[in-house]
């Protein structure tokens, strides 16, 4: 276990996806990502498809749904017991690992065509393990692979600075950055940004937060006075409340590949 994962991990497992006015289990809000997955598939033909922190698996039981070609292999990677033991089918394998040290020949024999796919993880591994993480996925990947993610980012720095205010005050180093950051960062790790599109923003309401990273009334009101001293309420992001806040975190999808190293 890591220590962000210890923080929350009272809401994994049955309470995760009624959480966060079930925003992870609404297969209209999903639509949008499991499209492009579906469409990533289309063009890749991998025989193994890995949902890389895929919590609860319901990611890929959606796209069991969706009639996914039934001899393609399901991976959920997680760290958390909580979540992988909710995970509702027999045809998805579940690896308790790490995104950050589990290796490619876990998950796929030599000769299988890999796809990664990712919903709301890497905000994980903060501004200073950013890259590291994103270096280890490309690591684990043949070139002209598919990684298509689901990240929280922003379009602008205020935005961003706001929430990452916020995430600092609840004491995670959880991380946004954004687009205009996570671009050449992805560039630079060697993954080829094929598009981005969006995905619908993310309520956070500051007594789930609360719940959800065990705060007292007083870590929350301090947060309040200090994003409403550098930030005052910002449309769309930040609205404050009596004794608290509501926060919106935006996500875009990135359909990306893995770059031939060698052809640079
Ligand atoms: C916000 S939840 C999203 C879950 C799932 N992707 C979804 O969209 O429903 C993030 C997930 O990433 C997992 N996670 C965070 N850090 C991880 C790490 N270092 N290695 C593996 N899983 C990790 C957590 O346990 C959690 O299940």
């Amino acid at each position: 276990m890591n220590e962000e994962i210890e923080k929350e991990i009272g809401i994994h497992g049955s309470r995760w996806e009624g959480f966060h006015q079930g925003y992870f289990s609404d297969p209209v809000i999903s639509r949008h990502l499991t499209e492009e997955i579906i469409s990533a598939v289309d063009e890749a033909d991998p025989a193994v498809l890995v949902d890389l922190g895929g919590g609860t698996g319901y990611l890929l039981s959606e796209l069991m749904k969706e009639k996914i070609d039934p001899e393609i292999r399901l991976v959920n990677l997680d760290l958390s017991l909580q979540q992988l033991k909710r995970t509702g089918s027999d045809r998805i394998t579940t690896i308790r690992e790490s995104l950050s040290e589990f290796k490619r020949a876990q998950l796929a024999s030599d000769g299988d065509r890999v796809l990664f796919l990712m919903r709301s993880a890497l905000h994980y591994f903060g501004e200073s393990g950013l890259v590291t993480v994103l270096r280890h996925l490309r690591a684990q990947m043949k070139a002209g692979e598919y990684f298509v993610h689901q990240t929280a980012c922003f379009t602008s720095q205020i935005s961003a600075d706001c929430l990452n205010t916020i995430y600092d005050g609840m004491g995670t180093t959880k991380w946004y950055p954004t687009v205009e950051v996570l671009m050449p960062i992805l560039k630079a790790t060697d993954w080829e940004v094929i598009r981005v599109t969006d995905a619908p923003g993310l309520r956070l309401a500051s007594d789930e937060l609360k719940e959800r990273y065990r705060l007292s009334d007083n870590t929350v009101s301090k947060i309040r006075e200090r994003v409403m001293r550098d930030f005052g309420e910002i449309d769309g992001v930040l609205e404050v409340t009596t004794d608290g806040f509501i926060a919106y975190l935006s996500y875009k999808i990135f359909r990306c590949r893995a770059k031939d190293i060698d052809a640079d």
